[in-house]
């Protein structure tokens, strides 16, 4: 079973199509880029794995749940299961690092919580791991707002990893980051996939990232499928196809 599959996914809004006719399956542990100009649908297209859209027609399943027709509950569920990543990272700066990582486990956690002390011991150790695997153990009780761009992405990956996701989405988590922060990141993605067999579809500007750490590119061009293919068999030029000539973004 794909742990997410999008079968005829047609998405109006208005009168843009965002999304026509869109099919594909992702498989368990599979690291799949979107790559893709500015309003070619990549956006849109995560967006519906977590049913925070619903197809105008097709349907979107995720982890065997049909991600359309859930509520509720079992909607709730599958979020939990499903960690999504930003370009704008969306930690709270003025709490510490380490509060912001146990807050990805407010999900399996009754009650509102205020304050690292609010949090069971199990969680912040948990949430401790996490910022040792992203290497940011040291910075645990600095305000998150006085990280760097690129700690600050890692923290959101080690926010997420406390939902004990299956599956990871990636929004152009590396957009706003200089080219190390953003190798760093999108390695740190790869190995924690590979690690916990974590399924990932990340949405990226760049097209050299995407061939260096994706398992498999897929190109967006005006919400069409354009390229579905195994990075190791891509090379930059057959990738920049996907812009149909035009200019490329953020590519070397
Ligand atoms: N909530 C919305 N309401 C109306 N139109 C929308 C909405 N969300 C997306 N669109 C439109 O759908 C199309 C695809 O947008 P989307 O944001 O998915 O593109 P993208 O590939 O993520 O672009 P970018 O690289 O700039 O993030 C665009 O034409 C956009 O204007
Ligand atoms: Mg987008």
């Amino acid at each position: 079973m794909s742990a997410v599959r999008f079968d005829g996914v047609t998405k109006r809004f208005g009168h843009t199509i965002a999304l026509h006719d869109v099919s594909f399956g992702v498989e368990p542990g599979e690291v799949v880029v979107l790559l893709g100009l500015s309003g070619s649908g990549k956006s849109t297209l995560l967006r519906h794995v977590d049913g925070l859209h619903t197809a105008t027609s097709g349907t979107v399943a995720a982890l065997g749940t049909d991600v359309g027709q859930a509520r509720g509950a079992r909607l709730r569920d599958l979020r939990r299961r499903i960690g999504f990543v930003f370009q704008q990272f969306h930690l709270v700066g003025s709490l510490s690092v380490l509060e912001n990582v146990c807050t990805g486990g407010l999900g399996r956690l009754r009650g509102p919580r205020l304050g690292l002390p609010s949090y069971p011991k199990a969680v912040r150790l948990e949430a401790l791991g996490h910022l040792e695997r992203v290497g940011l153990a040291p910075q645990a009780f600095q305000r998150a707002d006085t990280l760097s761009g690129g700690q600050q992405q890692r923290v959101a990956v080690a926010r997420a990893l406390m939902q004990r996701p299956e599956i990871l989405l990636a929004d152009e988590p590396v957009a706003s980051l200089d080219p190390e922060s953003s190798a760093q990141v999108m390695r740190l993605i790869r190995e924690i996939a590979a690690e916990r067999d974590l399924t990932v579809l990340c949405s990226l500007h760049q097209v050299e990232l995407a061939l260096a750490w994706a398992d498999r590119i897929i190109g967006l061009r005006s919400g069409r499928v354009v390229l579905d293919q195994p990075a190791r068999t891509l090379d930059h030029t057959a990738a920049a196809t996907i812009y149909g000539g035009a200019a490329l973004v953020g590519s070397a």
